[in-house]
C-alpha cells in the first residue's frame, strides 16, 4: 500500500498526542481532519498540514484519499462513527473505551467484519516502553511465577490544561458511560492486566465517590481465566496534592510480585517519584532501568506506528474489537459488583444491567448513583491524637487529621492548602470564597 491517508475525527485534547505518530511516519500522512468546532478544525488543519477540513464526519468518510480514520470523539459517538466508517470501507482506529454499551461493541465488530476493514481500539498504556519491558521481564521468568498485580491511579492537581468542554461530556453518563475513573481511565489499567495475564474471569468492586462526580476511591480486584495471579486496581482523587506532569496529573504505578522478585513501574502519564521508571527487585538487589524512553507520548507514538505497520503488512492489530469489548465488560462488572456486593463474571455482563436499574427509577446511571456496595459497619473508634474544640473551623478540623508531628520534621504549622493551585478557597474563618455548589457539597460531606 502507498502512504496511508489518515482522517482524524475530533481535534480535542487527546489529539495533541495522536498526531505525532502520524507526523513522524513515512508510511502515513494526515490528509483530512473533521471537528464540529470551526476554530478547532481550522487550527488542526493548519498544525497538521492537512489537505482538507470537514465539519461533518460523513463528508470526511466520503473523501477517497482517506484510507484510515482515527476517531477521537466523546464515547457515545464511537459506535455510530465506527459503523459509518466501516460502511465507507475505511480502516478504523477508535480511542478507548470502545463504546458505551456492550451491544454497541457487538454492532461495531460486526460492521467491520462485514466490510472487511481493520478495527483497532486505541489504548496506549500497553505500548508505554517501561510497561513493554516489564512484560518482557515477566515473560522471561525474571520474577519467577507471578503472584499478584497492583495498578494505581491517583488523580491530583497540576499537569496540562484541560478545557471545560472536555470535562463536561465526561461527567454525563449518557455520553461517557458510567464513570470517569473505573469505566474511562480504568480501561487502561484493565488493558494492562489483560496484556500481562490474559482474559479476566471474575471481578469484585468497591466504588465510592468524590466531588459528587468521580467514581473514586475505588478498588477493583480480579482473577484471570488462564493465570493464577490475582490483580487489583485502586484509584483515589487527591486534588490538593500537586503532581509533576506534562500531561494529565495522574499518578500511575504498577507492581508485579512473583515468587522470586518484584517489578515496579513508577510512572506513566505523570511522575510522582524520583525513581527510575522501572525497577526489578530480585536476589537481594535492585536493578534500575534508568535509560528507557519513558515519556507518555512515546506510548501514543508506538501505538500509532504499530497500527500503521499492521495495515501496511496486512496483519491484524493487537488491540482488536473483541479485546475492547472484554475490557468494557470488566468495567461494567466492577460497577455491578459494587452495587450488589458480589463477585461478577464479566463474560456474562451486557452493561444494560446498570442502565436498567436506573431506568426503573426514571434516570440514567451516573457515578452519583454508585453507593458503596453495601452499608458499611460503623468505623471503629480511633485514638484521638489531638483533641479539637467543637467550635473549631474546617481548616482546624482538617489540620487535626494530620499525623502527629514526627521528631525529624518541623511541620507543626503545616498548611494543607498552602498551594496556590488549590482548586477552591477556604477563608481563615472557614467560610467559602468560591460559590461552586458541588465543592460546597463535597466539603459538607467530608465533614461528616
Ligand atoms: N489514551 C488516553 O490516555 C486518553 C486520554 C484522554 C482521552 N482519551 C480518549 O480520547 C477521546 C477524546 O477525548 P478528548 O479528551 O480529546 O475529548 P475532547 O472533548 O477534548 O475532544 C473531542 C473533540 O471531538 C469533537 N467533536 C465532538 N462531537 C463531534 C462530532 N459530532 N463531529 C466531529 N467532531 C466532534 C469536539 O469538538 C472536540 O474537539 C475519548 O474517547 C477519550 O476517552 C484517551
Amino acid at each position: 500500500m502507498d502512504r496511508i491517508g489518515v482522517g482524524i475525527i475530533g481535534g480535542g485534547r487527546i489529539a495533541d498526542v495522536h498526531a505525532p505518530g502520524y507526523l513522524s511516519s513515512d508510511q502515513a500522512r494526515i490528509v483530512a481532519v473533521c471537528d464540529r468546532d470551526p476554530d478547532t478544525l481550522a487550527r488542526r488543519v493548519d498544525e497538521w498540514d492537512a489537505d482538507r477540513g470537514y465539519a461533518d464526519f460523513q463528508e470526511l468518510l466520503a473523501d477517497p484519499n482517506v484510507d484510515l480514520v482515527d476517531i477521537l470523539t466523546p464515547h457515545h459517538l464511537h459506535a455510530p462513527m465506527v459503523i459509518a466508517a466501516a460502511k465507507s470501507g475505511k480502516h478504523i482506529s477508535v480511542q478507548k473505551p470502545m463504546a458505551v454499551t456492550v451491544a454497541e461493541c457487538d454492532e461495531m465488530i460486526k460492521a467491520c467484519k462485514y466490510a472487511g476493514v481493520h478495527l483497532r481500539v486505541f489504548e496506549n498504556f500497553i505500548f508505554y516502553p517501561p510497561f513493554v519491558l516489564a512484560k518482557q521481564l515477566v515473560d522471561q521468568g525474571e520474577i519467577g511465577e507471578p503472584l499478584s498485580l497492583r495498578l494505581k491511579l491517583g488523580n491530583m492537581s497540576g499537569g496540562w490544561p484541560v478545557p471545560l468542554a472536555t470535562w463536561l461530556w465526561r461527567f454525563n453518563p449518557e455520553l461517557a458511560g458510567p464513570g470517569p475513573t473505573v469505566f474511562d481511565d480504568g480501561y487502561h489499567k484493565f488493558s494492562m492486566a489483560v496484556d500481562l495475564f490474559g482474559e479476566i474471569d471474575s471481578v469484585h468492586g468497591w466504588i465510592d465517590r468524590s466531588f459528587g462526580v468521580a467514581d473514586s476511591p475505588s478498588m477493583v480486584s480480579f482473577t484471570f481465566k488462564d493465570h493464577p495471579a490475582l490483580g487489583y486496581f485502586e484509584s483515589a482523587v487527591s486534588l490538593n496534592a500537586k503532581m509533576r506532569s506534562k500531561y494529565y496529573s495522574a499518578d500511575e504505578r504498577m507492581e508485579i510480585t512473583g515468587t522470586r522478585g518484584t517489578i515496579l513501574m513508577t510512572r506513566c502519564t505523570g511522575r510522582l517519584l524520583d525513581e527510575a521508571p522501572l525497577l526489578l527487585v530480585k536476589d537481594g538487589r535492585t536493578i534500575e532501568f534508568e535509560d528507557l524512553r519513558d515519556d507518555w507520548l512515546d506510548s501514543f507514538t508506538d501505538c500509532t506506528h504499530h497500527y500503521i505497520d499492521a495495515i501496511q503488512n496486512f496483519r491484524g492489530p493487537k488491540l482488536t474489537g473483541e479485546r475492547g469489548r472484554h475490557i468494557l465488560q470488566v468495567a461494567y462488572a466492577a460497577y455491578i459488583s459494587a452495587r450488589e456486593g458480589r463477585r461478577v463474571d464479566p463474560n456474562h455482563v451486557t452493561g444494560e444491567e446498570l442502565w436498567e436499574i436506573r431506568a426503573t427509577e426514571g434516570e440514567m446511571p451516573s457515578p452519583l448513583d454508585m453507593p458503596p456496595p453495601r452499608p458499611r459497619s460503623a468505623p471503629k473508634p480511633r485514638p484521638v491524637t489531638r483533641p479539637v474544640a467543637r467550635s473549631a473551623g474546617p481548616l482546624e478540623r482538617l489540620k487535626s487529621k494530620l499525623p502527629a508531628k514526627r521528631p525529624d520534621r518541623d511541620d507543626e504549622d503545616i498548611d494543607v492548602f498552602e498551594d496556590d493551585d488549590r482548586p477552591f478557597e477556604i477563608s481563615d474563618e472557614g467560610g467559602f470564597e468560591d460559590d461552586d455548589d458541588h465543592i460546597k457539597d463535597f466539603w459538607e460531606d467530608s465533614k461528616s
